[in-house]
């Protein structure tokens, strides 16, 4: 036999087997975490929070909260940055069940995309219909301060491999998933309607998914400009493509922690945006848990 058939042949068959282990991983991490939080309503779960950076306050705030760490959960993978705790936080507002994975990983962690988004890839297959997803972000706007909070309109990203590369998973989601209206525009309007109830300013813009971990040069922040982004940050995006693979609704709420290089005038450092992070949870829990229950009004419409 030639080498080339046969490589070719192996080439054919290795992806596929891949992915009947990353579905088993899957599905697995799923079990595990419906065995070990051992509450009912977990089937009942619509709705889920990625809380990034520091950000992770309001999993602390639910009622009947029973927890775990990443660590413990098969395959999922453990941040190992300051500011992330790493825990799967399942409890309820009000009687609505919610998921929330406080802390995630990041590309910059040299951990491949699949990686990246193997946890909400377990909360679609947890069958959770809604992810709401938070970040620290660089602002490029120089009207803009640090503190501020934005709703993501819409994202660009060419920086980070599409966490969609390889054989598609066919179960989840087509092969090529429509992507023109990533952040679900009714949720959008629901979260405009919070913020306006509780008198808070929310600002609109497009994200851009950078893979860091250094930060853009003052000419990249020129550049992200011109490409229509309003905020800069190093996650997101590859955990919202594979969350509109499988049909989940998402919403993306950035906390601008600093004005990006070039625009502020003092060199950028994690300690400062842990610390606008820090500053600002009060804020953003009270926005989530309202939210949270605006959502779950809507989804008892439905
Ligand atoms: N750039 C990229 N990522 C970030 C920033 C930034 O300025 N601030 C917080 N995350």
């Amino acid at each position: 036999m030639l080498l080339g058939e046969r490589s070719d042949r192996l080439y054919k068959s290795m992806p596929a087997k891949k992915n009947e282990s990353y579905y088993a991983q899957i599905f697995e991490a799923a079990d595990h975490i419906r065995k070990n939080l051992a509450v009912r309503k977990i089937n009942k779960a619509e709705l889920s929070v990625l809380l990034g950076s520091g950000l992770g306050d309001f999993a602390d705030t639910l009622q009947a909260r029973r927890s775990i760490p990443f660590s413990s959960i098969p395959y999922f993978p453990s941040p190992s940055v300051a500011g992330h705790s790493g825990r799967l936080v399942f409890g309820e507002t009000e009687g609505v069940p919610i998921c929330c994975l406080q802390g995630r990983v990041h590309y910059y962690e040299n951990h491949d995309v699949r990686a990246v988004t193997f946890p909400v890839r377990v909360l679609g297959a947890l069958g959770i219909k809604r992810l709401i997803v938070t970040n620290a972000a660089g602002g490029l706007n120089s009207n803009w301060k640090a503190g501020d909070l934005m709703l993501i309109r819409d994202h660009v990203s060419f920086f980070m491999p599409n966490p969609l590369l390889g054989l598609n998973l066919d179960i989840f989601g087509p092969r090529f998933p429509d992507m023109s209206e990533c952040y679900s525009k009714t949720l959008r309007q629901l979260a405009l309607e919070c913020a306006r109830r509780m008198r808070l300013k929310l600002r609109q813009g497009v994200y851009a998914g950078v893979s860091g971990p250094s930060y853009e040069t003052p000419a990249e922040v020129r550049m992200l400009k011109k490409m229509g982004a309003d905020a800069v940050g190093m996650s997101t995006v590859p955990e919202v493509i594979v969350a509109r693979h499988m049909g989940m609704e998402c919403l993306g709420i950035s906390i601008i922690a600093n004005l990006a290089a070039g625009i502020s005038g003092t060199p950028l450092s994690h300690r400062e945006v842990l610390e606008t992070a820090q500053r600002i949870q009060p804020k953003l829990t009270k926005f989530l848990s309202s939210l949270f229950h605006a959502v779950s009004r809507l989804s008892r419409r439905q």
